[in-house]
């Protein structure tokens, strides 16, 4: 089905650039499947929208973009927008989704210490779904919940060649960065799935080191499941799509480049 040449693609979405971390999983386990990459910067960042109408807008757009491209399945490659939006996307399209929610579940399992962090835009960390996550397979473990408002700009700016500031970097994880009963975090959970670029940076700002936990590889056998285990053939051109169109800079590029993606207008 999906691997076919000429044959569906996946669709892998986000607000911007985070969601190639994810792409960059898929890659590794379909090699040759055929992805179109849609990263709505018009609307950057998610989490800075109020609920419903962050809620109405994803629908909007992705009927459009299943109505344009067609694909075998959709990737939710972003936790703002899957912790809040993917029932109303099932419960209107037929097509498989497959969500990006913050690895509380892993973490929790894995933890020594006990003590975790879970970092993610302000958005996703007020969830319920977030909440609900903690309560339903954390409640052996302590859980800081740390909101980040400028990280996923931050990663917007690196990948995009804009100077950063390491000053800031720590500023927004310091609070993962607890010591309880003597027990200090040892898992920070990446809830939101443009904080994989910036792990150089956190780890050269972090106050002890941590293993940061990334759902990508995750979610990609996830899809691959969902897709019945097919190994896909040669299955023709992959994308990517920015919806507000402004021309892509050179390390997005030769990021594109190295996912096997062409920027198109
Ligand atoms: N990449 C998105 C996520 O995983 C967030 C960035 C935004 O606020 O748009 O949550």
């Amino acid at each position: 089905m999906s691997g076919e040449p000429g044959g569906k693609p996946v669709l892998v979405f986000d607000s911007g650039i985070g969601g190639l971390s994810v792409l960059a999983a898929i890659r590794k386990l379909m090699p040759t499947q055929r992805l179109v990459y849609v990263a709505d910067d018009a609307a950057f960042p998610y989490g800075n929208w109020k609920e419903d109408e962050l809620s109405a807008h994803i629908v909007r757009l992705m009927g459009d973009l299943i109505a344009t491209h067609d694909p075998a399945a959709i990737v939710i490659a972003c936790n703002t927008a899957s912790t809040l939006v993917l029932p109303p996307l099932r419960a209107k399209f037929a097509i498989p989704f497959v969500g990006t929610v913050p690895a509380v579940k892993p973490a929790a399992e894995q933890t020594k210490t006990g003590v975790i962090a879970v970092l993610g835009t302000p958005a996703t960390i007020a969830r319920d779904y977030t909440r609900q996550l903690i309560a339903s397979f954390a409640q052996s473990a302590r859980v800081q919940l740390v909101a980040a408002p400028r990280l996923a700009t931050i990663a917007e700016d690196l990948l995009r060649g804009v100077a950063i500031d390491r000053e800031i970097i720590r500023q927004e994880i310091a609070p993962c960065f607890v010591e309880i009963d003597g027990k200090r975090t040892d898992i920070v959970v990446l809830g939101c799935t443009h904080y994989p670029f910036l792990i150089a940076e956190m780890n050269a700002v972090a106050p002890w080191p941590v293993t940061w936990l990334d759902p990508a590889p995750a979610i990609a056998r996830r899809l691959v499941s969902i897709l019945n285990g097919a190994i896909p053939g040669p299955g023709g051109e992959s994308i990517a799509l920015f919806t507000s169109g402004r021309p892509v800079p050179p390390p997005l590029a030769s990021l594109l480049k190295s996912d096997g993606l062409i920027a198109t207008a």
